[in-house]
């Protein structure tokens, strides 16, 4: 059938790719096919053996029990922007009700920032959740990447990051996007490392997105964020968190943006509100599920930590164990980006090859970034203790028969 050119999809959208999902297609046809597949691609703990507190569900049911289903203010439910201002606050930060817009997840804040930023460049930590890269282009923005450097556990390259803001005579980098705990390599970065950014981004102007949906599961550290007070309280800064991991409830999309700015901001804040209200609201009970969680309790919590680290702690083991693979120990959430090789070889044929020969499932590390994440991959440690054994077991058979027939 000819194609008629009035249908042919806009040009912008080309580049969206979204490589976590792009690799189940081909999964799904093995599965079709009678094979097991195990999944170790995506960072969704509901997919495993991780549930919805029940206090939390209890929450969304009774927002949809006691009449809460037809539209919702656009900023969120002004008893959900409360509870999140005292977190913020807990946290040392001024982040007043007014200052929060609940949002369908981190992902579409990451829509409506990079929507506002269109023209600019924006620093991105890399390897990198591939949102941050797809919408900025999407937008016409110009994401950055700063690297991580692998061999001190995927910190952020300072240098790098200075460096290229010295260059940058035109300025055009508006903002520095920071991920900690980070997707996909798992790095947490210390306080210092975190005062680091905030002064550097102070001196160059910018404004921090600081994106902290990671921010309790920590195996070996506590939290540490930008402030508000002290050097960093002149740096705008926008805080990005929700739902989703730690209180395993992706599914619902409720997340939040915050802004903490001494009016440098005033403009942004008010054209992302527009756009908030030109999509009319967030999920609405699911806003009450929010509220429960964080009312708490969060003892749920340390009981997945626990078996979390676990589960790291093994996994961190047996990659290691394997010829031909390493991997540094992440210290938050709950991914890995192991090395394969030296680290220049073609991570997408090494995710097939395990995929078609193993029916293990990793998502290919250049997906995160075609220059930091090549020659890795991307695996989760959410799966219970047998299933990691299994793909550990399979994988390790399937790299010793093959390095015999070479
Ligand atoms: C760094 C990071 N930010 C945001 C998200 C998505 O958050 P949400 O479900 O709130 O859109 C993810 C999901 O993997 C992530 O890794």
């Amino acid at each position: 059938m000819t194609l008629n050119p009035r249908f042919e999809p806009s040009p912008r959208t080309k580049d969206i790719r979204y490589a976590i999902r792009d690799v189940v297609v081909v999964a799904n046809k093995l599965k079709k096919a009678g094979h097991n597949i195990l999944h170790l691609n995506i960072g969704d703990p509901n997919a495993y053996d991780f549930d919805t507190p029940e206090h939390i569900k209890e929450g969304a049911i009774k927002g949809i029990t006691e009449g809460h289903n037809g539209y919702a203010p656009s900023e969120g439910i002004r008893v959900l922007g409360e509870a999140i201002s005292t977190k913020e606050q807990k946290d040392g930060r001024d982040i007043w009700t007014d200052d929060v817009l609940v949002t369908a997840g981190v992902t579409e804040g990451l829509q409506m920032l990079f929507a506002n930023l269109e023209g600019k460049r924006a620093l991105i930590p890399a390897p990198v959740y591939p949102p941050y890269t797809t919408y900025a282009k999407f937008y016409g923005a110009v994401p950055v990447e700063y690297p991580g450097v692998e061999e001190l556990d995927w910190q952020p390259d300072i240098d790098f990051i200075r460096r290229t803001l010295e260059k940058d005579t035109k300025k055009e980098i508006a903002a520095l996007c920071i991920i900690n705990p980070n997707n996909p390599t798992g790095a947490f970065y210390p306080e210092k490392t975190v005062r680091e950014l905030m002064a550097i981004a102070g001196e160059y102007g910018l404004m921090v997105i600081s994106d902290e949906i990671y921010d309790l599961m920590l195996y070996d550290r506590d939290v540490v964020k930008p402030a508000t007070h002290g050097k960093d309280a002149d740096v705008p800064l926008i805080i990005l968190n929700g739902i989703s991991k730690v209180y395993f409830a992706p599914g619902w999309r409720i997340g939040y943006m915050a802004f903490r700015d001494n009016g440098g901001l005033k403009e942004f804040r008010e054209s992302i509100l527009r756009q908030a209200r030109a999509r009319l609201c967030p999920n609405f009970p699911c806003q009450y599920g929010y509220l429960a969680a964080l009312q708490g309790p969060n003892t749920f919590l340390k009981e997945g930590i626990d078996r979390l680290r676990k589960r790291r702690d093994y996994s961190v083991k047996r990659i290691n164990e394997m010829d031909g693979l390493s991997t540094r120990v992440p210290e938050g959430a709950f991914y890995m980006f192991p090395k394969i090789g030296d680290g220049t070889g073609d991570d997408y044929g090494f995710v097939m090859d395990i995929l078609h020969n193993c029916h293990v499932l990793f998502v290919h590390g250049s997906g995160f970034s075609a220059e930091y994440g090549k020659g890795h991959f991307r695996m989760v440690f959410l799966p219970d203790p047998d299933t990691l054994k299994e793909a550990f077991d399979r994988i390790e058979d399937y790299l010793k028969k093959r390095s015999r027939r070479t």
